[in-house]
Protein backbone atom coordinates (compact mmCIF):
# COMPACT_ATOMS: atom_id res chain seq x y z
CA UNK A 1 0.00 0.00 0.00
CA UNK A 2 1.00 3.29 -0.42
CA UNK A 3 0.38 6.19 2.81
CA UNK A 4 0.67 10.14 1.69
CA UNK A 5 1.06 12.17 4.43
CA UNK A 6 0.54 16.31 4.23
CA UNK A 7 4.33 16.89 5.11
CA UNK A 8 7.49 14.58 5.99
CA UNK A 9 7.29 15.59 9.55
CA UNK A 10 3.83 13.92 10.35
CA UNK A 11 4.93 11.17 8.03
CA UNK A 12 8.18 10.71 10.09
CA UNK A 13 6.47 10.84 13.42
CA UNK A 14 3.80 7.73 12.14
CA UNK A 15 6.94 5.91 11.12
CA UNK A 16 8.75 6.45 14.32
CA UNK A 17 5.67 5.27 16.44
CA UNK A 18 5.22 2.19 14.69
CA UNK A 19 9.31 1.70 15.30
CA UNK A 20 8.36 2.12 18.91
CA UNK A 21 4.95 -0.45 19.19
CA UNK A 22 7.23 -2.76 18.04
CA UNK A 23 10.15 -2.33 20.59
CA UNK A 24 7.57 -1.76 23.42
CA UNK A 25 5.73 -5.14 21.49
CA UNK A 26 8.94 -6.91 22.05
CA UNK A 27 10.17 -6.45 25.54
CA UNK A 28 6.80 -6.84 26.96
CA UNK A 29 7.09 -10.59 25.56
CA UNK A 30 10.97 -10.45 26.69
CA UNK A 31 12.62 -10.41 23.13
CA UNK A 32 14.16 -8.43 20.99
CA UNK A 33 13.03 -6.25 18.60
CA UNK A 34 15.16 -6.48 15.42
CA UNK A 35 15.55 -3.25 13.00
CA UNK A 36 16.92 -3.18 10.01
CA UNK A 37 18.24 0.59 9.71
CA UNK A 38 19.19 3.05 6.70
CA UNK A 39 20.79 6.40 6.72
CA UNK A 40 21.08 9.34 4.23
CA UNK A 41 18.71 12.21 4.36
CA UNK A 42 15.21 10.49 4.30
CA UNK A 43 15.08 9.14 8.12
CA UNK A 44 16.41 12.02 10.29
CA UNK A 45 13.51 13.15 11.37
CA UNK A 46 12.41 9.63 12.13
CA UNK A 47 15.70 8.92 14.51
CA UNK A 48 14.93 12.59 15.89
CA UNK A 49 11.66 10.83 16.83
CA UNK A 50 12.89 7.93 18.67
CA UNK A 51 15.69 10.18 20.58
CA UNK A 52 12.76 12.00 21.69
CA UNK A 53 10.43 9.12 22.65
CA UNK A 54 13.88 7.89 24.36
CA UNK A 55 14.19 11.34 26.56
CA UNK A 56 11.10 12.71 27.13
CA UNK A 57 8.78 9.40 27.21
CA UNK A 58 11.23 6.52 28.02
CA UNK A 59 11.59 4.58 25.40
CA UNK A 60 14.11 1.93 25.91
CA UNK A 61 16.05 0.32 23.30
CA UNK A 62 17.75 -2.26 25.66
CA UNK A 63 16.35 -4.81 23.58
CA UNK A 64 16.73 -3.47 20.29
CA UNK A 65 19.34 -5.16 17.44
CA UNK A 66 20.24 -3.17 14.77
CA UNK A 67 21.22 -3.51 10.92
CA UNK A 68 22.38 -1.09 8.79
CA UNK A 69 21.21 -1.59 5.11
CA UNK A 70 24.94 -0.42 3.84
CA UNK A 71 28.52 1.29 4.37
CA UNK A 72 30.13 2.68 1.58
CA UNK A 73 33.70 0.58 0.61
CA UNK A 74 36.24 1.67 1.77
CA UNK A 75 35.29 4.08 4.63
CA UNK A 76 36.74 4.73 7.75
CA UNK A 77 34.63 4.55 10.61
CA UNK A 78 35.81 7.51 11.83
CA UNK A 79 35.59 9.30 8.33
CA UNK A 80 32.65 12.30 8.69
CA UNK A 81 30.66 10.24 5.70
CA UNK A 82 30.93 6.92 7.43
CA UNK A 83 27.51 5.53 8.58
CA UNK A 84 28.38 4.68 11.51
CA UNK A 85 29.63 8.48 12.46
CA UNK A 86 25.85 9.20 10.97
CA UNK A 87 24.30 6.50 13.36
CA UNK A 88 26.01 7.45 16.01
CA UNK A 89 25.33 11.18 15.41
CA UNK A 90 21.76 10.75 14.65
CA UNK A 91 20.29 8.17 16.90
CA UNK A 92 22.63 5.41 18.90
CA UNK A 93 25.11 8.20 21.05
CA UNK A 94 21.29 9.41 22.18
CA UNK A 95 20.06 6.64 23.10
CA UNK A 96 20.44 3.58 25.44
CA UNK A 97 20.98 0.74 22.88
CA UNK A 98 23.71 -1.77 23.92
CA UNK A 99 26.81 -1.14 21.95
CA UNK A 100 26.97 -4.56 20.64
CA UNK A 101 23.65 -4.82 19.79
CA UNK A 102 24.82 -2.59 16.81
CA UNK A 103 25.22 -4.08 13.44
CA UNK A 104 26.63 -1.79 10.47
CA UNK A 105 28.54 -3.09 7.44
CA UNK A 106 32.67 -2.69 7.47
CA UNK A 107 34.33 -0.56 5.40
CA UNK A 108 37.59 -1.26 6.42
CA UNK A 109 37.92 -4.99 5.60
CA UNK A 110 40.71 -5.51 3.88
CA UNK A 111 39.04 -6.77 0.34
CA UNK A 112 39.69 -10.37 0.42
CA UNK A 113 37.88 -10.55 4.17
CA UNK A 114 34.74 -9.07 2.34
CA UNK A 115 32.71 -11.88 1.17
CA UNK A 116 33.07 -13.57 4.53
CA UNK A 117 32.01 -10.76 6.55
CA UNK A 118 28.57 -10.53 4.14
CA UNK A 119 28.01 -14.10 4.43
CA UNK A 120 28.49 -13.66 8.67
CA UNK A 121 26.18 -10.81 8.65
CA UNK A 122 23.12 -12.59 6.86
CA UNK A 123 23.62 -15.35 9.08
CA UNK A 124 23.63 -13.05 12.34
CA UNK A 125 20.67 -11.32 10.71
CA UNK A 126 19.02 -15.28 10.53
CA UNK A 127 20.19 -15.93 13.72
CA UNK A 128 18.16 -12.86 15.75
CA UNK A 129 15.19 -14.69 13.91
CA UNK A 130 15.19 -12.24 10.76
CA UNK A 131 14.35 -8.50 10.87
CA UNK A 132 11.05 -7.45 12.36
CA UNK A 133 11.25 -4.13 10.02
CA UNK A 134 13.33 -2.58 7.63
CA UNK A 135 12.97 1.08 7.01
CA UNK A 136 14.10 1.79 3.33
CA UNK A 137 14.85 5.33 1.50
CA UNK A 138 14.96 5.71 -1.69
CA UNK A 139 17.88 6.70 -4.36
CA UNK A 140 17.07 9.10 -7.86
CA UNK A 141 18.47 5.11 -9.33
CA UNK A 142 16.11 3.39 -7.75
CA UNK A 143 18.51 1.45 -5.69
CA UNK A 144 16.90 0.47 -2.37
CA UNK A 145 20.20 -0.06 0.23
CA UNK A 146 22.57 0.43 -2.32
CA UNK A 147 21.22 -2.18 -4.58
CA UNK A 148 22.19 -0.37 -7.90
CA UNK A 149 19.94 -1.02 -11.48
CA UNK A 150 21.25 -4.76 -12.40
CA UNK A 151 20.58 -6.12 -8.85
CA UNK A 152 19.13 -10.11 -8.48
CA UNK A 153 15.54 -10.40 -6.63
CA UNK A 154 17.67 -12.82 -4.49
CA UNK A 155 20.51 -10.79 -3.97
CA UNK A 156 21.95 -10.86 -0.40
CA UNK A 157 24.37 -9.19 1.15
CA UNK A 158 28.07 -8.41 -0.87
CA UNK A 159 30.05 -5.86 -2.32
CA UNK A 160 28.66 -3.52 -5.13
CA UNK A 161 29.79 -0.99 -7.43
CA UNK A 162 27.84 2.54 -7.03
CA UNK A 163 26.04 3.72 -9.78
CA UNK A 164 27.39 7.32 -11.77
CA UNK A 165 24.36 9.13 -10.18
CA UNK A 166 24.38 7.90 -6.94
CA UNK A 167 27.97 8.86 -6.66
CA UNK A 168 27.32 12.51 -7.89
CA UNK A 169 24.26 13.06 -5.55
CA UNK A 170 26.98 11.88 -2.77
CA UNK A 171 29.36 14.49 -4.07
CA UNK A 172 28.48 17.47 -1.76
CA UNK A 173 28.87 15.03 1.60
CA UNK A 174 32.57 14.32 -0.22
CA UNK A 175 33.34 17.50 -1.42
CA UNK A 176 33.32 16.56 -4.79
CA UNK A 177 32.36 13.22 -6.63
CA UNK A 178 36.02 12.16 -7.39
CA UNK A 179 36.15 11.57 -3.34
CA UNK A 180 33.15 9.67 -3.51
CA UNK A 181 33.97 5.85 -2.85
CA UNK A 182 33.08 3.41 -5.71
CA UNK A 183 31.89 0.71 -3.86
CA UNK A 184 29.52 -0.20 -1.14
CA UNK A 185 28.56 -3.29 0.97
CA UNK A 186 25.40 -3.60 0.88
CA UNK A 187 22.38 -5.61 2.06
CA UNK A 188 20.60 -7.52 -0.52
CA UNK A 189 16.94 -7.45 -2.43
CA UNK A 190 16.72 -10.71 -0.87
CA UNK A 191 17.78 -10.21 2.59
CA UNK A 192 15.52 -6.89 2.65
CA UNK A 193 12.63 -8.93 1.52
CA UNK A 194 13.00 -11.36 4.13
CA UNK A 195 11.81 -8.82 6.79
CA UNK A 196 8.63 -9.02 8.12
CA UNK A 197 7.79 -5.37 7.55
CA UNK A 198 9.35 -2.85 5.22
CA UNK A 199 8.56 0.44 5.13
CA UNK A 200 9.81 2.69 2.07
CA UNK A 201 10.00 6.21 2.86
CA UNK A 202 10.71 9.08 0.18
CA UNK A 203 9.94 12.82 0.64
CA UNK A 204 9.87 15.82 -1.70
CA UNK A 205 9.54 16.87 -5.01
CA UNK A 206 12.97 14.99 -6.09
CA UNK A 207 11.98 12.15 -5.54
CA UNK A 208 8.68 12.27 -7.82
CA UNK A 209 10.22 10.88 -11.03
CA UNK A 210 11.55 7.41 -9.15
CA UNK A 211 8.74 7.23 -7.02
CA UNK A 212 6.74 7.02 -9.91
CA UNK A 213 8.52 4.48 -11.37
CA UNK A 214 8.89 2.25 -8.31
CA UNK A 215 5.46 1.89 -7.46
CA UNK A 216 3.58 1.93 -10.84
CA UNK A 217 6.24 0.94 -13.03
CA UNK A 218 7.12 -2.40 -14.88
CA UNK A 219 8.82 -4.40 -12.27
CA UNK A 220 12.61 -4.87 -13.30
CA UNK A 221 16.01 -5.14 -12.45
CA UNK A 222 16.59 -1.46 -13.92
CA UNK A 223 14.41 -0.01 -11.37
CA UNK A 224 15.55 -2.30 -7.73
CA UNK A 225 12.76 -0.80 -6.04
CA UNK A 226 9.86 -2.20 -8.69
CA UNK A 227 10.71 -5.50 -6.59
CA UNK A 228 9.08 -4.13 -3.82
CA UNK A 229 5.82 -4.28 -5.62
CA UNK A 230 6.29 -8.35 -5.35
CA UNK A 231 6.21 -7.99 -1.46
CA UNK A 232 2.93 -8.31 0.81
CA UNK A 233 4.98 -6.71 3.61
CA UNK A 234 5.76 -3.03 2.08
CA UNK A 235 4.03 -0.12 2.57
CA UNK A 236 5.40 3.11 0.59
CA UNK A 237 5.08 6.37 3.27
CA UNK A 238 5.04 9.62 1.21
CA UNK A 239 4.62 12.96 1.63
CA UNK A 240 2.49 15.12 -0.96
CA UNK A 241 5.29 15.96 -2.84
CA UNK A 242 6.83 12.51 -3.46
CA UNK A 243 3.71 11.34 -4.45
CA UNK A 244 2.69 14.18 -6.74
CA UNK A 245 3.60 11.94 -10.00
CA UNK A 246 1.00 8.80 -8.90
CA UNK A 247 -1.82 8.02 -11.11
C1 LIG B 1 21.04 4.62 2.89
C2 LIG B 1 20.58 3.88 1.71
C3 LIG B 1 20.16 4.61 0.46
C4 LIG B 1 19.35 5.88 0.72
C5 LIG B 1 19.00 6.55 -0.61
C6 LIG B 1 18.25 7.86 -0.40
O1 LIG B 1 21.36 3.71 3.93
O2 LIG B 1 20.57 2.70 1.74
O3 LIG B 1 19.40 3.71 -0.32
O4 LIG B 1 18.19 5.55 1.42
O5 LIG B 1 20.17 6.81 -1.33
O6 LIG B 1 19.10 8.78 0.22
P1 LIG B 1 18.52 10.13 0.84
O7 LIG B 1 17.65 9.73 1.99
O8 LIG B 1 19.74 10.88 1.31
O9 LIG B 1 17.76 10.82 -0.24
Amino acid sequence: PVTVYPDMLTASKVVAGRIAAIIKKKATEGKEAVLGLATGATPIVVYKELVRLHTEEGLSFKNVVTFNLDEYYPMAATAAQSYKVFMNKHLFSHVDIEPQNINIPDGELAQEDVAAFCLEYERKISEYGGLDLQILGIGRTGHIGFNEPGSAPNSGTRLVSLDELTRHDAAHDFGGKANVPAKAITMGIGTIFKAREIILMAWNEKKAGIVKKAVEGEVSAEIPATYLQLSENVEFVLDTDAASLLT
